[in-house]
């Protein structure tokens, strides 16, 4: 599944989508919440808010991070709900993007710090920074590029993204045991997937 989503050649968000067509919005092959209206990242953000405020408000090292960001635009609309919150704005140290697409980390890059805004490589990922602020934002195409500092307040977002692993499916059957379930290929019709309980 990771070679069909993001290997180098041949990816679906990696290029091989080619020039001209888009993964997301009505002209796209699909679309999401973020993508139909900017009250969904908004809402997300006054989300943020409150989870700041049930942690305590701490006053520094809050961090934002998004896993499979797509276009950027619901983290757009998070920072700039945000902006209106000036003691949780000031509280954040740094957004962490985790986009394994480097065309979709450009894309991202655009919409959150500008088009000419420069990205700068180092051991941790791509650094840029936010357009509403001074607020860093660095890309990284992996979770565990991520700095773990016990002192930080990580938030987590991860919006239609969970569908793109190769995870189980889970089927509930009248006895209410849920099945686990597997794709196997069957080997009688190549290229065929199909459901299978262990
Ligand atoms: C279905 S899109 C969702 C985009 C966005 N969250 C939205 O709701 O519009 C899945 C996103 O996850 C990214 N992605 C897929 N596999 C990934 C992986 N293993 N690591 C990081 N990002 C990944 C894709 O490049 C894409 O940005």
């Amino acid at each position: 599944m990771r070679m069909c989503l993001t290997a180098d050649v041949g990816g679906y968000y990696t290029g091989a989508i080619g020039a001209g067509r888009d993964q997301f919005g009505k002209k796209g092959d699909f679309i999401t919440s973020p993508e139909i209206s900017q009250v969904f990242g908004e809402l997300i953000g006054i989300w943020f808010v409150a989870e700041w405020m049930s942690q305590g408000r701490p006053r520094s090292g809050v961090e934002l991070i998004e896993v499979g960001p797509g276009r950027g635009t619901l983290m757009d609309d998070v920072l700039r709900t945000i902006r209106n919150f000036k003691d949780m704005a000031s509280a954040i140290d740094a957004v962490y993007m985790v986009e394994a697409s480097k065309e979709l980390r450009v894309a991202q890059k655009s919409l959150l710090c500008g088009e000419d805004a420069a990205m700068r490589e180092s051991k941790e990922g791509w650094h840029s920074t936010c357009k509403y602020s001074d607020l860093p934002i660095v890309w990284s195409d992996s979770i565990k590029a991520i700095p773990h500092n016990a002192a930080k307040t990580p938030f987590i977002v991860a919006h239609e993204f969970f569908d793109a692993l190769p995870i189980h499916a889970f089927q509930v059957v009248e006895s209410a045991l849920a099945l686990d379930q597997y794709i196997v290929s069957d080997a009688a019709v190549a290229g065929n997937g199909r459901l299978a309980h262990p």
